[in-house]
């Protein structure tokens, strides 16, 4: 293989969304950082995030505050240490985002610097955001001051396939990653990408879900590739579904921000009656699994295809003003959110769980991390609370990037063996990775979705193990793509998802079973060891 193949690095970061770009510029003063996303280097969950970022920035609001409202949206399954840690470190989080040029919305005063919204599970106004278009101004913002640095690469197309451990590098040592094995999509072939420490930062697994609020590339990659590796995974039954994805023959994954409900916005049926203040008092703005559960309940319930979310009671230039990307989108297809409700169903929309992590996050494995919403650092609990994932993309962001530099030696990085090709050939039945990704999302949605029974998770189950074989031989024998490369990682996810929900026998936060609808006393992690794979 030619040594073009062969890239070097002192960090390999594998995403390019908040927590990946965060990493990477902390590091760009000293490191030769590479930056990797599967497709365009902003097409990552973090440019689509609408509401903002959460932090206590104000007088009467408190750190223990926020840490109490993150552990009861959590239903106490939260890991306090790792609460505290990410609440106490928002403000400064923020501020760096300032410095490095985040157009966030101002408030009245010297007293209240920033304009702060309010979201479901809060109970302070205390979310940063820029419009309702938070996201793509972090986005923007991260990726310029990254394509500025020249220590940073940043490569788009480039699809991570496998971490590159010591069995690749021959050095029969202890476990270690030494890089990845990266198919590039222009070239259609597998390069080498070894570096000191490698970061994965490839955001969430919610496609796994036939209906979800994220982009195409949301499968899961980093959890399934850490876990191939060896790595401990936990929590992964729960996967948050947002109440308000838009309800449209075209559009399909179009969130409607929570903050909507936060500035007024009200839940109603066809007829007009509101039903949120018969499932919480909070009403609107109880945690999202509570208003996701109501509306999928009254959905079964009236046979309706979608709720209503109403903000028209509010003057339009208040409306126009708070949401101007949403009024301009659901405008184009016709709804003038001033004057009439938006239909809303809930859609998959964020993975709370994934590879483990400590507070700096290290993973099982020497010289891998895990950030973002990859990574389960213990911080959501049994369920996130709205604009905490950004916050924790920032927090471990800087706090891996603080231990890359506290403990890098310097070594030099074996060569690893090259990628073998020479038992495959080009695939002349694609229609097999085109059904199965249908099938297996729409057997997610229907037998592990809002509300589940053992018994289909266990059809689930079975379906899971078909699929993946059957892949496992695809794989084996055709060269790789972008398409089957994503398919292997969701069924890896779809198990790790059924067995976490087959293994919790409680109902808790976003895992509502019928079988067991009672919490236990005494919350515990769900945590699956790779070295006990069944
Ligand atoms: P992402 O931003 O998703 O980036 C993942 C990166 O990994 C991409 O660059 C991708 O190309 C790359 N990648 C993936 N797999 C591979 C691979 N195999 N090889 C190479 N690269 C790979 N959170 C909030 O806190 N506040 C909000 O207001 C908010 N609103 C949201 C609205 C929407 C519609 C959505 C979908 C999410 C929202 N969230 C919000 C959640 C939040 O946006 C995400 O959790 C967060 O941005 C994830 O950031 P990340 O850096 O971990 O991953
Ligand atoms: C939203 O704006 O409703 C999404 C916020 C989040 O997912 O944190």
């Amino acid at each position: 293989m030619a040594t073009n193949d062969l890239h070097q690095f002192d960090v390999l970061v594998l995403g390019s969304g908040a927590a990946g770009l965060t990493l990477a510029l902390d590091l760009a003063d000293r490191y030769k950082v590479a930056v990797l996303s599967k497709g365009d280097v902003s097409a990552g969950s973090t440019a689509w995030a609408q509401g903002g970022i959460a932090a206590v920035l104000e007088e009467g609001d408190t750190f223990e505050a926020h840490i109490d409202d993150t552990i009861r949206a959590g239903a106490g399954l939260n890991n306090r240490a790792a609460v505290e840690f990410v609440v106490e470190r928002a403000p400064a989080a923020v501020e760096k985002l300032v410095k490095l040029g985040v157009p966030f919305n101002v408030g009245e005063d010297a007293a209240h610097p920033f304009h702060l919204t309010r979201e479901g599970g809060h109970s302070h106004r205390r979310i940063v955001h820029v419009d309702d278009a938070t996201g793509g101004a972090v986005q923007r913002t991260l990726e310029q001051r990254a394509a500025a640095e020249p220590n940073i690469t940043l490569f788009s197309n480039k699809v991570a396939v496998d971490l590159i451990t010591e069995r690749h590098v021959g050095t029969g040592g202890p476990r270690r990653c030494y890089g990845a094995y990266i198919y590039d999509r222009k070239r259609r072939r597998v390069e080498r990408f070894a570096a000191r420490a490698t970061v994965l930062a490839t955001g969430g697994a919610s496609r796994v879900y036939l209906y979800s609020t994220n982009p195409d590339g949301s499968t899961g990659d980093g959890i399934a590739m850490a876990w191939r590796a060896g790595c401990r995974v936990g929590n992964m039954e729960f996967n948050q579904f947002h109440p308000t994805c838009l309800y449209h023959p075209q559009v399909r994954n179009f969130l409607v921000t929570e903050a909507m409900r936060g500035e007024g916005g009200l839940l109603k049926l066809p007829d007009g009656t509101r039903f949120m203040p018969s499932f919480d008092p909070a009403a609107e703005l109880a945690p999202r699994d509570v208003v996701a559960r109501a509306i999928d309940h009254e959905m079964k319930r009236l046979g309706l295809p979608h709720v209503l979310l109403d903000i028209s009671h509010k003057p339009a230039d208040f409306v126009t003003g708070h949401f101007p990307t949403i009024h301009a989108r659901l405008l184009e297809l016709g709804i003038d959110i001033t004057r009439e409700a938006i239909p809303v169903v809930p859609a998959a929309h964020y993975t709370c769980g994934g590879v483990l992590t400590d507070l700096a996050g290290r993973t099982d494995l020497a010289g891998l991390y895990a950030i973002g919403e990859a990574a389960h650092t213990g911080l959501h609990g049994a369920n996130r609370m709205a604009s905490n994932s950004i916050l924790e993309c920032l927090v471990f962001g800087h706090a891996a990037a603080a231990d890359i530099r506290a403990s890098d030696d310097g070594a030099p990085v074996p060569t690893p063996a090259p990628w073998d090709e020479s038992r495959v050939t080009d695939s002349d039945e694609e229609v097999v990775v085109a059904h199965n990704w249908a099938e297996l999302r729409q057997f997610m949605w229907d037998y592990v979705g809002i509300v589940r029974t053992t018994k289909r998770l266990e059809r689930a189950k079975h379906r899971v193990k078909l699929l993946r074989k059957e892949i496992q031989e695809y794989y084996g024998h055709f060269r790789v793509n972008r398409d089957l490369l994503e398919l292997r990682n969701l069924v890896t996810v779809a198990d790790l998802i059924v067995r976490s929900a087959l293994a919790r026998r409680e109902s808790r936060g976003l895992h509502y079973i019928l079988d067991y609808p009672r919490q236990t006393d005494t919350p515990r992690d769900t945590i699956l060891e790779p070295w006990a794979r069944g």
